[in-house]
């Protein structure tokens, strides 16, 4: 058995990347929260969580990724069993996402950890209010379907019927503070999303979303310029819309196919060493069995 393969025992979740296909910043909370109106969607890529049950808690990570991630009480893992009331388990992370790259990699673990202690230990599920206190994306993660997200990440309304659509995901190596591109916003009141429509198909959809908008991709490219040219060598590789997720600093390109993403992530693989680049297909599904 190698540390990335937990015991047979083991109750495993996959903890897919989160991308905000749109993200429109439409206020701001007295608390200084900032309400949205996002298009989320999941990709077949992400981490991977093993529970046991054990005497005492125990939490490893492991994996591509993991370098740098903490395994003391500041991770949303071990935040994430704390509040569900779980003091012994044997938790792995297999993390295969960039961490603080704005999709969604700490709020997939720790929902993903939550769905597995369900399991392992039959914890309730937790309420709305704790969810969104573990982070703002927990909700989202933990329905880990397509679904319009606003407020502050607490209203979630699934959407039925989206495309699958053929995406490479990049991120350049660097981390953003997500606060940091909250405070670089200029207008913090953008307009909301227009409906969402039933689309004939996936060119309709993307041409849909090229007339949204992420709000804080500006801000972003802005303090971090090396997003600026992610999204233009993912333009120069043929994609048909180009946008970062979240507070960034991982872009996606749509693709016509998953072969032309394929084609695309390799082209870009060779020519930039150091950036985390991945084909990837964002479908509807829940979530994948690890
Ligand atoms: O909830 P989460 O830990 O993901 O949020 C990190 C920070 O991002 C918050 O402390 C806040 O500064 C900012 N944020 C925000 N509005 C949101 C989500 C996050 O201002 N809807």
């Amino acid at each position: 058995m190698t540390a990335a393969e937990p015991c047979a025992d083991a109750v495993q979740e996959f903890a897919p990347a989160k991308i905000n296909l749109t993200l429109h910043v439409t206020g701001q909370r007295p608390d200084g929260y900032h309400l949205l109106d996002s298009l989320v969607v999941f990709a077949d890529v992400g981490d991977r969580i093993a529970v046991r049950r054990a005497d005492r808690m125990r939490f490893k990570v492991t994996g591509p990724m993991a370098a740098g991630v903490p395994v003391d009480d500041s991770n949303l893992v071990l935040r994430a069993a704390h509040a569900a009331g779980v003091t012994r388990a044997e938790i792995t992370l297999d993390k295969h996402l960039p961490a603080a790259s704005g999709i969604g990699g700490g709020s997939s673990d720790a929902a993903a950890v939550l769905r597995a202690l369900t399991r392992s230990h039959k914890v309730r599920p937790l309420s709305g209010g704790r969810l969104l206190r573990l982070g703002a994306d927990v909700p989202v993660c933990l329905a880990a379907t397509t679904a319009r997200m606003s407020g502050i990440g607490e209203r979630l309304a699934p959407v039925a019927g989206f495309p699958s659509l053929a995406a490479v995901l990049i991120n350049p190596g660097v981390q953003v503070h997500t606060p940091d591109a909250f405070r670089a916003l200029m207008i913090k009141n953008g307009a909301a999303m227009p409906s969402i429509p039933d689309f004939a198909d996936t060119a309709a959809c993307c041409d849909w979303l090229a007339a949204q908008r992420n709000d804080l991709q500006a801000p972003v490219v802005n303090m971090v310029p090396v997003v600026g040219v992610v999204l233009d060598a993912l333009e120069n590789q043929g994609a048909v819309l180009a946008r970062m997720s979240g507070s960034g600093a991982t872009c996606f390109g749509l693709f016509d196919s998953l072969a032309t993403a394929t084609a695309a992530a390799r082209a870009l693989t060779e020519a930039r060493l150091g950036w985390w680049i991945r084909a990837t297909t964002l479908a509807p599904r829940l979530s994948r069995p690890a």
